[in-house]
């Protein structure tokens, strides 16, 4: 597919007014994101968990305009409060999506989103704000051309997604998704992210993920600075090749079921994505003492026990424990006794696997 393909024909029908309720989730990538062209075309091809808890519930109200003024006309709550500097990243959202969604200056829209996790927790919100709001616009969508059909629905969701804020294409569905062309993995593209398409060991099922929640704080450096610090970076090229190879190793461990080889990918992603933090120009640390001292308990943890707990980061200082179901017990032991004294107000979030987004 090519992005002309997202561009609609005349619509069949007209709507007034409405209102559409959807909610999304964020996901974890395994093999990360970072580094990204222009139009929001990723470096390299990544692959995440889709979250279940971590969600974003949004409503999206719609009126048409009475006058053809220009412009786009929108609110936004947030717990219902009226965000205003939440408008500016909806409005460029809005920019990159228009010629796919002509129909963005016909209405007025009042947008009013909240999250399951508190906004403050350092888990950034974008992946599951921008594919709630996606989804609801193809929610719009559907009612104006009814018959489109439900694989195109979520590829054009996740391409709107990506245009808001590149993780969040991998939102929609579940429960693996990869984004980002990859010669190995058929379907793949830059242009939307779609569901992991071969074999996947039992072990690799309902995975859980909790979340440390280390540092709570606004990020000192945005993902979108940090990608751009990826296009005069020294080792960027190795850094695209070398993503694209772990996704390569990552399809012969899916398929067997290897925890130990799966743990080495994903943990050194992690510190990879880290390690282009600390040697990009200017350079920056986003993980903190404690985010140290607990993958410093995990390994030593891991060693003594043999038990498949590991860990991934995102851009921040929160850690993400990830482990398969079956060892939940020992692994929330072990967290609840060890780690969360490493966590501001011992703040920590349990989440697993989930399957997508969802109307409401
Ligand atoms: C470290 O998707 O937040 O979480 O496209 O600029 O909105 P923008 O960036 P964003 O970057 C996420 C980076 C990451 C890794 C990942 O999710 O793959």
């Amino acid at each position: 597919m090519t992005e002309q393909d997202f561009i609609p024909e005349l619509y069949s029908k007209s709507l007034e007014s409405g209102s559409i309720s959807w909610e999304s989730p964020s996901n974890i990538a395994l093999v990360k994101y970072w580094g990204k062209k222009e139009n929001q075309m990723p470096q390299n091809p990544s692959i995440s968990f889709t979250l279940d808890n971590c969600k974003t519930i949004t409503t999206l109200d719609f009126v048409k305009k009475k006058n053809e003024e220009d412009g786009f006309s929108f609110d936004v709550y947030l717990d219902g409060e009226k965000k205003e500097d939440f408008k500016p990243k909806i409005e460029t959202f809005f920019k990159r999506i228009e010629v796919y969604v002509p129909f963005l200056k016909d209405y007025h829209f009042v947008i009013e989103t909240s999250n399951t996790f508190p906004h403050s927790s350092g888990i950034a919100s974008s992946a599951s704000g921008m594919s709630a709001l996606a989804m609801c616009l193809m929610s719009i969508e559907k009612q104006l051309n009814s018959k489109m059909d439900g694989d195109y629905l979520n590829k054009k969701a996740s391409f709107l997604a990506r245009l808001g804020s590149g993780s969040a294409c991998r939102s929609i569905e579940g429960d693996l998704i990869v984004w980002g062309y990859h010669n190995d993995i058929e379907g793949s593209s830059d242009l939307f992210g779609v569901k992991y398409p071969y074999e996947v060991h039992e072990n690799f099922k309902n995975y859980q993920d909790t979340i440390l929640l280390v540092d709570k704080g606004e990020k000192q450096v945005s993902s979108t600075v940090g990608h751009n610090l990826m296009h005069h970076h020294p080792f960027a090229s190795q850094r695209f090749a070398q993503a694209n190879e772990n996704l390569t190793k990552l399809i012969q461990i899916f398929k067997s079921g290897d925890v130990y080889a799966f743990i080495e990918i994903v943990e050194s992603e992690a510190l990879t994505l880290h390690a282009m933090m600390m040697t990009s120009l200017p350079y920056f640390i986003l993980m903190k003492p404690n985010t140290l001292e607990i993958i410093n308990k995990i390994w030593e943890f891991r060693q003594d026990t043999g038990l498949p707990v590991s860990f991934t980061l995102d851009a921040g200082a929160n850690v993400h424990v990830l482990y398969p179901e079956k060892d939940a017990k020992p692994i929330l032991e072990f967290i609840k006794n060890e780690l969360v004294a490493y966590c501001q107000n011992g703040h920590y979030i349990c989440d697993k696997i989930g399957f997508g987004a969802k109307q409401l």
